[in-house]
């Protein structure tokens, strides 16, 4: 018996050395080890053992055994490890090769011009708020002193969801809801998207942006007015602009003006860009007409104020001298990162 297990254990281990990977060793075991395994068949064939010898007996082959799972082990664990190493020498990781270059986004130009917009009128006091752009026919209209019927309201063809809410035309109701708050001087600017019933066209859409301004203070003059956008139009476009105010109409503004620059291209001579006149329009703006401030419970006595109102795409397409206003809305990134 002790020869069998001895001649058993050595040829095992002879197999084992000289198996090739994880499948032929575990074969092994299976073959030793196993159900049916040659060894299992010894312990099997005990009960014809004579019982003085069976401790003994089992003893040998229990030593076996443990010997054959040990060598097996090893050569296990030595499998697993070329594995691993094999694995890492494929995975390598070269440090050295090139990035790949992550693309940064880019301002949009109306961004980049509300931005300035902004911070012109923040660095002279201003305050920036916002209102809703669903907008009741009250503050769009009728606060405005833009009554049903009133001509004023065809000029802004707008999207009726009801017949009282509107998509606002124009960013001028904010400046009723900020009177209306009572927190009196005001000093404000209020951007934000406007809507009117527009085909699209190189200078016209149905969704474009205003920036609106409004200040109410005591004493605040005509004078105050043209002397905060002729420094606002300086800023803008350099210090070398004009401005020029021609009367216009406003229904809640008294009087009413539309401010030009002088053509930053030609300087005022006439060019393409100004079409010849030397100036270029950029926005509308006005006393605050006594009638708006009493509807908004202001005492047209007591305040004044004025306001304006600048289209956004306006200021972005001058700066950038884009020439079509349809090239701010297609988000083509080769058009856009040229800003
Ligand atoms: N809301 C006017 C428009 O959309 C622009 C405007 C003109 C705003 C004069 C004003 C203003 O605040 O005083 O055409």
């Amino acid at each position: 018996m002790k020869e069998k297990l001895e001649q058993i254990r050595a040829e095992v281990i002879k197999k084992i050395d000289t198996s090739e990977n994880l499948d032929a060793l575990n074969d092994i075991r299976v073959s030793v080890l196993g159900k049916k395994g040659e060894l299992t068949a010894i312990l099997k064939g005990m009960k014809d053992v004579a019982p003085e010898d069976r401790p003994k007996v089992g003893q040998l082959v229990n030593e076996t055994r443990e010997a054959i799972e040990n060598v097996l082990e090893e050569k296990k664990a030595a499998f697993e490890k070329a594995k691993r190493e094999m694995q890492l020498k494929e995975e390598v990781i070269d440090v050295t090769l090139p990035a790949k270059k992550i693309k940064i986004g880019h301002g949009h130009p109306n961004t980049i011009a509300l931005e300035d917009v902004e911070r012109i009128f923040i660095g002279m006091g201003y305050e920036v708020v916002e209102g809703p752009e669903i907008e009741t026919d009250y503050y769009n209209f009728e606060a405005l002193n833009i009554p049903a019927n009133h001509p004023a309201k065809d000029e802004q063809d707008t999207f009726y969801i009801t017949k009282d809410i509107l998509l606002r035309t124009q960013t001028s109701p904010v400046q009723a809801r900020i009177m209306e708050q009572g927190k009196l001087p005001i000093r404000v600017i209020a951007p934000g998207r406007v809507f009117r019933s527009d085909e699209v066209d190189a200078t016209h859409s149905p969704c474009f942006h205003q920036i609106e301004g409004l200040v109410i203070d005591k004493d605040v003059t005509m004078a105050d007015l043209k002397g905060t956008l002729e420094q606002f139009a300086k800023e803008l476009f350099g210090e070398d602009i004009k401005t020029k105010f021609r009367p216009h109409h406003f229904p809640f503004t008294e009087p009413s003006a539309e401010m030009d620059v002088s053509c930053f291209k030609c300087g005022g001579k006439g060019c393409r860009f100004c079409k010849n006149e030397g100036w270029i329009e950029i926005l509308g703006c006005g006393m605050v007409h006594p009638h708006v401030l009493e509807v908004c419970g202001i005492d047209p006595n007591e305040y004044t104020g004025f306001a304006f109102g600048v289209g956004l795409e306006r200021i972005a397409l001058l700066k950038y001298e884009i020439d079509d206003m349809r090239l701010l809305y297609e988000n083509d990134e080769r058009f856009l990162s040229q800003f």
